[in-house]
């Protein structure tokens, strides 16, 4: 396994010079929140964290970690499923929080300039107010920050029309390992001068470089909305209605499946009663736009495709309070099936037309191998997030039990076409399995582009590629 040097007092007192003393952390219980993000119930010991307000703070921490070859773990609010902030080695956390000044928003070019700390939430909320959209919505959108959503590519239920972060980032600026920085370009809408610097960026999981700065395209944002609820008294028969969607050449902005063993977590987690909880499975649709008769009637014409498909009832939001209750169902469900039991997620994700047969493996899968799973997500994005759980309290003999049905749910989404992760991406958690979607070609190529920006392998190790990695240690 590969190691690391130590965090010492000195290196403290350093970092205390490099970014106040109020903004070092390096005692528990403080400490331990930036040993932990919401992979499973992992929990790692970072032997410091910092949080630097400016570019030159981050390329300072950089410098240190370049000179004396103690790790740094890059960190937005800490809502990732997949380890990426995780300090699986110790050392430095750097935590983006205090980067947190919408810096512009540019009416006249459909441009907003954030620095990463920014949480994404306020960022809607202030292009919002000027009549603009940031549309990639992850689940955590009220609590995650755009430095992180950039190094996930993260994506949401609005992705089905709007597309996921890349398709927003213009051009970053960024600090590599050693504390140099760089900028891959301004507000263009059209810049092919040279390698798209910032797109591989986007998504490389804050192992590469530490995005400081992010130019994001806005877009005008849509004047109405609906939503509809529709029930189904199979999950097969709810993804074929999935693909009739699809052919009715209707883009509804969000497309979403629910499936029952969901329904009971989210009905537990929420105390109360959720609409049509006795469905076998569920679609959310949303449909936006800016004119109101064309939603209007999108939205109609979506509710017969259901209906043709199936569908047993169909209920559409008439208030945006009925509007907010059903969209919190969605929002919660990740938070509700941790709540069930011990889980590993497998985040699948297919061409859009393959999802029936998806589910069908799964179930398959889940038979075959005598597990429980629950099943939901961003059917109209192919993207399904496969929760596969144990009661077993012991971490190894879950991993024993957990892993062959792992492998055989991500064999059925790769034979359809498909991947290991659609929008949470590799970290630690899901490294194992990367090549099970890419091939060792692109694998070497890969890990030429980690070389080339961290030759000494400072930043976020452990990450993406699979890797000897310490155990977890004890909650605190
Ligand atoms: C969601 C998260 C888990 O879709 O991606 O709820
Ligand atoms: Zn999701």
């Amino acid at each position: 396994m590969q190691t690391f040097a130590p965090v010492t007092p000195e290196i403290v007192e350093r970092l205390q010079t490099i970014v106040g003393a109020a903004n070092v952390i390096h005692r528990d219980p403080e400490l331990a929140v930036y040993g932990r993000d919401e992979t499973e119930d992992l929990q790692y010991r970072a032997e410091v964290a910092v949080k630097p307000r400016t570019t030159a703070e981050v390329q300072a921490v950089m410098r240190l970690s370049d000179e004396t070859g103690i790790p740094v773990t890059p960190r937005g609010a800490g809502t990732g499923l997949s380890g990426g902030a995780l300090p699986v080695f110790g050392g430095i956390v750097l935590s983006v929080e205090r980067m947190n000044d919408i810096l512009e928003i540019d009416e006249a070019n459909l441009v907003a300039r954030v620095q990463p700390g920014v949480i994404n939430q306020v960022l809607q909320e202030a292009v919002g107010e000027v009549g603009l959209y940031y549309p990639p919505d992850p689940a955590s959108w009220g609590s995650c920050q755009i430095g992180g959503n950039i190094a996930e590519n993260a994506g949401g239920p609005h992705c089905v029309k709007y597309g996921l972060t890349k398709d927003y980032v213009l051009s970053l600026e960024a600090v590599l390992p050693n504390g140099d920085v760089f900028r891959t370009g301004g507000k263009l809408r059209k810049d092919v001068a040279g390698y798209q610097l910032g797109q591989l960026l986007v998504g490389s999981e804050g192992t590469l470089a530490i995005v400081t700065e992010a130019t994001l395209r806005l877009i005008p944002k849509p004047a109405h909305k609906r939503v509809l609820l529709a029930a189904f008294d199979s999950l097969d028969t709810a993804a074929n209605a999935i693909v009739a969607v699809y052919k009715s050449r209707i883009t509804p902005s969000t497309l979403e499946i629910i499936e029952k063993a969901a329904l009971e977590a989210a009905e537990e987690h929420l105390g109360r009663p959720v609409p049509y909880s006795d469905a076998e499975a569920q679609i959310l649709v949303e449909v936006d736009g800016f004119d109101e008769e064309s939603v209007d009637r999108d939205l109609m014409r979506v509710g017969e495709v259901l209906m043709e498909a199936g569908a047993l009832d169909a209920m559409l939001a008439d208030t945006p309070a009925k509007e907010e209750e059903l969209w919190s169902v969605r929002r919660c469900l990740g938070e509700a099936t941790k709540k069930v039991a011990a889980y590993v997620e497998c985040d699948t994700a297919v061409p859009p037309s393959a999802v029936p047969e998806l589910l069908r493996g799964v179930r398959r899968v889940a038979a075959e191998y005598g597990i429980r799973q629950i099943s939901y997500g961003h059917a109209g994005d192919g993207n399904i997030h496969v929760n596969v759980l144990t009661d077993s309290p012991d971490r190894e003999e879950r991993e024993r039990k957990l892993t062959p049905a792992i492998e055989a749910i991500f064999a059925v989404a790769t034979s359809l076409g498909g991947t290991i992760t659609g929008e949470h991406g590799v970290g630690c958690a899901q490294s194992r399995y990367l090549k099970l979607c890419r091939d060792p070609v692109a694998m070497r190529v890969m890990k030429g582009i980690k070389d080339a920006f961290d030759p000494k392998g400072l930043l976020n190790p452990g990450k993406v590629f699979e890797a000897k990695i310490p155990p977890p240690v004890a909650a605190v």
